[in-house]
């Protein structure tokens, strides 16, 4: 495939970083971060190397679900700015070659969007249909998805005298996807967007979204639910020729082709990959490479076009929910042993570093790691630096602090009065006079520049999103070595996930006269002419290999 192929797929081999607007960067001081900060901070994030950045909610909300509870589909939360300031940050991170992707939250709204407030205000309304209504609810109910709060995925309302269906919060009306007039609605969403300059959505709750029959068990059916997810990509094709649906899918293995479209590739451009996340954490737990192994070997083949998302963290609880009770088990012991540090019994509240108890060999390796895997990184604001999360916050708040800048009031997200900063800054050994973006910036050594080394690397080597993906057997668990092959290129990349020096033997097959480029340490190693070395790697050591064949006048 040619170099103009390649650009057109631009996700395949993206950087993206995800932020919430409110906690990134306040401009005007009032404790409230806004588009303005984001806009000023574009900068920073050309410069970290990130292609696409991914802004969480930033619709008006009474956020009580941080911002995933939305009155109006078609603005922005005044408190952030006004649409006149989302554009600038469009056409400016356009101008610095970064793509822009919103939320998409259409499975549910507020239950304050006046959608809401006129359907429950009589059966009679005209938008009672925008939602799902039962006399009864069913006897036979899924789990609630936040245990800790709901009992029901049916609130009964009183005025009207019906229940109406909730998969997430009761504030969070679930739409009634079966509608025509609200499929109309999602699609003028989704055109606004574009229109503005947007490069395509993160998908919210994507199964929850299809799913009518099967979640709820009732007889408010899509006919077919994937035909209408093609719909929308073919949608978003005519719209935006590249934009892309990069969806929330956290289901098992088998269940996950259908949402790619399969070979044809028509539905999800990319789903974040949950399942390869978990057994990430177990193989790190374990120091066992094999979980993670069996998970990036059990992805279900599609078409060449779709990518996966890889993260190790994101805005909500780590879940480990496709766990088994054992393994999960394994991992909060090793990560999250304090009750304060799980939460709905399935996931951590934690970010990496305090997991890894701050060890910047194993912080290093597993960033490595999540970069050299098959597919596209995404990182979540504050990662690059090595932030810590708040415990004292409520549930998956804990990760929402504000972006630590520098290490002066505030951590630098704001001038306000530190009673008024939308969260409280993290204090402590992870707080801003530990752990900032100044002090970082201006340290080649630090973890900030050492990301910026893995994303320059990331996207000088088409091989890590674009790749041929093989597994090199090892004789110590604890080994993951793994090769990644695109036309004439091919990468090696090692990693230790335990505490022991290791020896890795390699064999490559066809490498003739070549040698090992260690991207990342400068280092250059030998391979015989049948393609075997044994290359050292420290405990919970790392290296990118690049096999360079001799003499090879395209190398630079
Ligand atoms: C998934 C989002 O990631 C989460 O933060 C939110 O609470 C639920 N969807 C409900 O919108
Ligand atoms: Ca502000």
């Amino acid at each position: 495939m040619s170099i103009t192929e390649t650009s057109d797929l631009w996700w395949k081999s993206a950087v993206v970083y995800c932020l919430d607007v409110e906690t990134f960067m306040d401009w005007n001081n009032d404790g409230i971060g806004d588009l303005e900060g984001v806009a000023n901070r574009l900068d920073y994030l050309a410069e970290l190397g990130i292609t696409c950045l991914w802004l969480m909610p930033f619709y008006p909300t009474p956020d009580r679900d941080d911002g995933y509870d939305i009155t109006d589909f078609y603005a922005v939360d005044s408190r952030l700015g006004h649409l006149g300031d989302l554009v600038e940050v469009i056409r400016t991170a356009n101008d610095r070659g970064m793509r822009v992707i919103a939320d998409l939250v259409i499975n549910h709204t507020s239950d304050q969007h006046p959608w809401f407030l006129s359907a429950r205000s009589s059966r009679d309304s005209p938008f009672r249909d925008y939602y799902v209504w039962r006399d009864e609810p069913p006897k036979e109910q899924r789990e609630p998805v936040f245990p800790d709060e709901e009992t029901s995925n049916w609130e009964y309302d009183k005025k009207t005298k019906q229940y109406y269906q909730h998969v997430f919060y009761k504030h969070q009306p679930d739409l009634n996807v079966t509608n025509p007039v609200v499929r109309d609605e999602i699609a003028k969403i989704l055109g606004f967007w574009i229109q503005l300059g947007m490069s395509g959505f993160r998908v919210d709750a994507v199964p929850f979204l299809l799913e009518t029959e099967a979640v709820m068990g009732g007889d408010n059916l899509l006919p077919d639910p994937h035909a209408y997810l093609r719909s929308l990509r073919a949608f978003l094709g005519r719209r935006s020729g590249d934009g892309v649906l990069l969806g929330e899918v956290n289901l098992p293995r088998e269940e996950q082709s259908v949402f790619f479209g399969g070979a044809d590739g028509d539905e999800l451009t990319m789903q974040f990959d949950f399942i390869g996340m978990q057994k990430m954490y177990l193989s790190l737990a374990r120091e066992d490479a094999g979980p993670l192994v069996e998970a990036l070997q059990s992805r279900p083949d599609g078409s060449p076009d779709s990518q996966w998302a890889n993260f190790a963290r994101n805005h909500d609880e780590l879940t480990l929910d496709k766990l088994s009770e054992d393994e999960r088990a394994e991992v909060f012991a090793a990560f999250g042993p304090e009750e304060r540090m799980q939460v709905y019994g399935r996931g951590l509240v934690r970010r990496v570093p305090p997991m890894l108890a701050g060890d910047p060999r194993r912080i290093r390796m597993l960033y490595s790691l999540l970069f050299s895997l098959p597919g596209t990184p995404v990182l979540f604001y504050g990662e690059e630096i090595g932030m810590g999360e708040d415990l004292e916050q409520k549930g998956r708040m804990a990760v929402r602090t504000p972006m630590q800048w520098n290490p002066g009031r505030n951590g630098g997200f704001s001038d306000a009065a530190p009673a008024d900063l939308v969260s409280p800054v993290v204090e402590g050994g992870f707080g801003p006079s530990h752990v900032n973006v100044q002090t970082q910036r201006r340290d080649p050594d630090s973890l900030l520049s050492f990301i910026r080394r893995l994303i320059r690397h990331y996207r000088n080597s088409p091989e890590f999103g674009w790749g041929a993906f093989e597994i090199l057997e090892q004789p110590r668990p604890a080994v993951l070595a793994h090769t990644l092959v695109w036309g004439d290129g091919r990468l090696v990349a090692l990693h230790n996930l335990g505490s022991e020096p290791a020896d890795v033997p390699i064999l490559l097959k066809d490498t003739g006269k070549s040698q090992l480029n260690d991207l990342l340490s400068g280092e250059v190693m030998s391979l015989t002419d049948d393609g075997q070395a044994r290359i050292p790697l420290e405990g919970y050591g790392h290296r990118w290999l690049r096999v360079v064949r001799e003499p090879d006048t395209r190398q630079y």
